[in-house]
């Protein structure tokens, strides 16, 4: 249709993508037979059949299962850049993109072959397609605050190639605040701050993401519509909510797609943006993204191109920038 040919030639940033979610069931398996590692499937198939979730700590276990697999320095660049080329495929210019080193350091991955296999994919990247790239790293929010201050120390000789910091993993029961002060520490060290709020949580972990952590963005949201008064404050504030319809759907925060809150986000105000999560587990990367929540919830070609708009306004880059891609 006419939609979908203006959602695929738009220049998007991607604002919510989780790299070791972009793992396709085929590298995985490649990866697998590459390292020796063993895996709970025998073929991509078997794999891709595994992929029906009740939830997000349902998704979780088999995220965490998945990304044993990545090792070498070699496999987070293939990763990073296998990603890119399906970024470019769908005319993504820009990509602020999350690592969850925990997952890999954890498990006895040494944090820095992560950083330059994805660094250098990175660089890569920028000179082959033209798009630019930021990187976000998350803390594991079921983990220990203990755990974040290492992370946050091991990021100290990589600042100038991190933007920001994220929080992510299962969100019940682990509120914001229980990393207020490592949050507090990444701002003196200059770095911005970003937290999963409002997926599965209540609003009002939105609303201690924004005043304990002082997110600069919120990642989903969603929850945050069950208070108004949130809502006014989000859009007086010109918040970006990081927003992933695929993601929903497949965790099961909404029941139907046509139950999806994009578009009131829209009519509400809010700078809200539209982005894949985890692509490769959801079924879809940004364009597709698009594309369903688009003929779900009768997106017009305004709204489209606001959320298109949208993903640049609540970028990083400067100001500059971001208007030479308007
Ligand atoms: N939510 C929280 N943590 C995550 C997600 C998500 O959707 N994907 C990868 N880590
Ligand atoms: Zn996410």
């Amino acid at each position: 249709s006419d939609l979908h040919a203006l959602i695929e030639r738009l220049p998007k940033a991607e604002l919510h993508l989780h790299l070791e979610g972009t793992l396709e069931p085929e590298m995985m398996v490649a990866l697998a037979e590459r390292n020796g590692v063993d895996i709970p499937y025998a073929s991509a198939q078997e794999a891709r059949k595994a992929y029906d979730f009740s939830d997000l700590q349902d998704f979780l276990d088999l995220y965490y299962v998945g990304m044993k697999v990545l090792v070498t320095e070699r496999d987070f660049h293939d990763l990073t850049l296998a990603y890119f080329e399906r970024a470019h495929a769908d005319n993504v210019r820009h990509a602020e993109i999350f690592l969850d080193p925990q997952g890999h350091t954890e498990r006895g991955i040494d944090f820095d072959v992560c950083m330059r296999g994805v660094l250098s994919a990175c660089e890569e990247t920028e000179e082959r397609f033209a798009i630019t790239s930021k990187l976000i790293l998350c803390f594991l929010r079921d983990l220990s605050e203990e755990k974040a201050f290492e992370t946050l120390e091991a990021c100290k000789p990589w600042l100038d190639r991190i933007e920001a910091v994220g929080l992510a993993s299962a969100e019940k029961g682990n509120p914001p605040s229980k990393f207020a002060r490592v949050f507090q520490a990444a701002a003196d060290l200059g770095l911005k701050r970003v937290a999963h709020a409002g997926e599965e949580g209540p609003a009002e972990y939105v609303e201690e993401a924004l005043d304990v952590l002082k997110v600069d963005r919120i990642d989903h949201g969603n929850r945050a519509l069950d208070d108004m008064a949130l809502v006014r404050r989000l859009k007086a504030t010109a918040m970006t909510l990081t927003v992933c319809p695929l993601s929903n759907l497949a965790l099961k925060g909404v029941a139907r797609l046509e139950d999806h809150p994009i578009r009131t986000m829209l009519d509400l105000g809010l700078r809200a943006t539209v982005n894949s999560d985890d692509p490769a587990y959801f079924g879809g990367y940004v364009n597709e993204n698009y594309r369903r929540a688009a003929d779900a919830v009768g997106l017009t070609r305004e709204d489209v191109i606001q959320l298109a708009k949208n993903s640049f306004l609540g970028s990083f880059l400067g100001e500059e920038e971001i208007y030479a891609h308007l």
